[in-house]
C-alpha cells in the first residue's frame, strides 16, 4: 500500500482482486435487500429474501476466514485512527490505496454484515413471536411483538417490542446501504479507480508499486470501464452503470419476484 502523489501519480496496472464467491454473493444480496425493503408488506417474500441475505452474510463470515487473500478479514482491518486519517486525507490530503476495501470500506463491510445477521434474528423472532411462523416456529412468546423490553431514558421508561426493534434495524440496515453506495462513488473520485465495475468484473486497479501485487494476477483492464472512464469520466460512469443495474435488472426482478409472491408457500 502506498500514498498517491497528484503530482507524479504512480502507474496503475490491472489484477483479479474479487472471486466469483464475493461477486455472486454480493449482486443476490443487493437484488434481495432491494425485494425485501421496497416490498416489505409483501410477505412471505420479505422473509425468502431476508433468507437469502443470512445465508450469503453467515457465509462471507466463513469466507473472511478461508477465502482468497482480498476476501479475508484481516486483509481490510485498521485501527480507528487510520480510518479516521483515511477519512480526513479522501477530503483534503492523498489517502493510502489499497487493493482490498479501503479503511472505511472495510469498517462498512463490518457494520452491514451486523446489521444484517442482527436484522434477521429480530425479524425471525418477530415472525415467531407475531404468527408462529419461519423456523423458530411459536418458541417466541406472542407478548414480546410489542413488549420486549423496558427503556429507562431521561426518566421515562419506553416499552419496546420485537416489531419496534425489527422496524428501526432495518432502516438502520437501509440507511447503511445508502452511505455505502455513496461511499463507494467517493472512493471511486478520489482513487479514479472503478469499484462498482471491480464488483462486476472481479477486476480492479492498483498501483504498480504495491508490495501486496504479488499475491494477485494481473489482468487487461475491462474494456467498458475505459469506455465509461474516457466517455463520462469514473464518477458519473459508476452513476449511470449503478442507475442502470437498478432500473434495467434488479427493478424488474423485484416486480417479478413481488407478483410471484401469491404463488409462493410461506415458511
Ligand atoms: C435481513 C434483513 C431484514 C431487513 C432489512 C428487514 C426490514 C424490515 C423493515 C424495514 C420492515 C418494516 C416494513 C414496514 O414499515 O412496513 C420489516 C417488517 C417486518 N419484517 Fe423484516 N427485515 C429483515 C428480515 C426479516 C426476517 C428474517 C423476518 C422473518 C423471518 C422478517 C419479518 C418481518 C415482519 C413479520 C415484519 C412486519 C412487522 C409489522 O407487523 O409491521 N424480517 N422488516
Ligand atoms: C446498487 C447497490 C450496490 C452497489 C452498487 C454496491 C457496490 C459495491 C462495491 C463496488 C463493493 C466493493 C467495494 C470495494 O471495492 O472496496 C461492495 C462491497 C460490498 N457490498 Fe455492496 N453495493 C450495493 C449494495 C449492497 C447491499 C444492498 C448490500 C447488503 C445487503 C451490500 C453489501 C456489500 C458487502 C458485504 C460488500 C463487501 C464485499 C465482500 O468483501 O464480500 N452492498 N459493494
Amino acid at each position: 500500500m502506498s500514498n498517491e502523489d497528484t503530482n507524479n501519480p504512480p502507474k496503475r496496472v490491472f489484477i483479479k482482486v474479487w472471486d466469483p464467491v464475493v461477486r455472486i454473493g454480493h449482486w443476490m444480496m443487493v437484488f434481495a435487500f432491494f425485494s425485501l425493503y421496497f416490498k416489505s408488506s409483501k410477505f412471505p417474500l420479505h422473509v425468502y429474501a431476508a433468507y437469502i441475505i443470512m445465508v450469503v452474510m453467515s457465509f462471507r463470515i466463513i469466507w473472511g476466514f478461508i477465502g482468497p487473500r482480498a476476501a479475508r478479514f484481516w486483509t481490510f482491518v485498521y485501527s480507528p485512527k487510520t480510518m479516521i486519517k483515511y477519512g480526513i486525507d479522501s477530503v483534503v490530503g492523498h489517502p493510502m490505496h489499497t487493493i482490498s476495501h479501503n479503511p472505511l470500506g472495510g469498517a462498512m463491510v463490518f457494520a452491514l454484515i451486523i446489521t444484517m445477521l442482527v436484522t434477521g434474528t429480530l425479524g425471525l423472532m418477530l415472525y415467531s413471536s407475531g404468527q408462529e411462523m419461519g423456523p423458530l416456529g411459536d418458541m417466541v412468546p406472542s407478548e414480546w411483538e410489542d413488549e420486549f423490553t423496558t427503556l429507562a431514558l431521561f426518566g421515562h421508561s419506553f416499552t419496546l417490542g420485537l416489531k419496534d426493534m425489527h422496524i428501526f434495524c432495518g432502516n438502520v440496515a437501509a440507511s447503511l446501504v445508502t452511505c455505502h453506495l455513496l461511499g463507494n462513488f467517493w472512493a471511486t473520485a478520489v482513487h479514479k479507480s472503478n469499484h462498482v465495475v471491480g464488483m462486476i468484473t472481479g477486476i480492479k486497479d492498483a498501483n504498480a508499486d504495491d508490495p501486496e501485487l504479488k499475491y494477485y494476477k494481473e489482468s487487461a483492464a475491462p474494456r467498458f470501464a475505459r469506455n465509461l472512464n474516457d466517455s463520462v469520466g469514473p464518477v458519473l460512469g459508476e452513476i449511470i452503470l449503478v442507475a442502470g443495474i437498478l432500473i434495467c435488472i434488479i427493478w424488474p426482478l423485484a416486480e417479478l419476484f413481488a407478483w410471484a409472491n401469491k404463488f409462493i408457500p410461506s415458511f
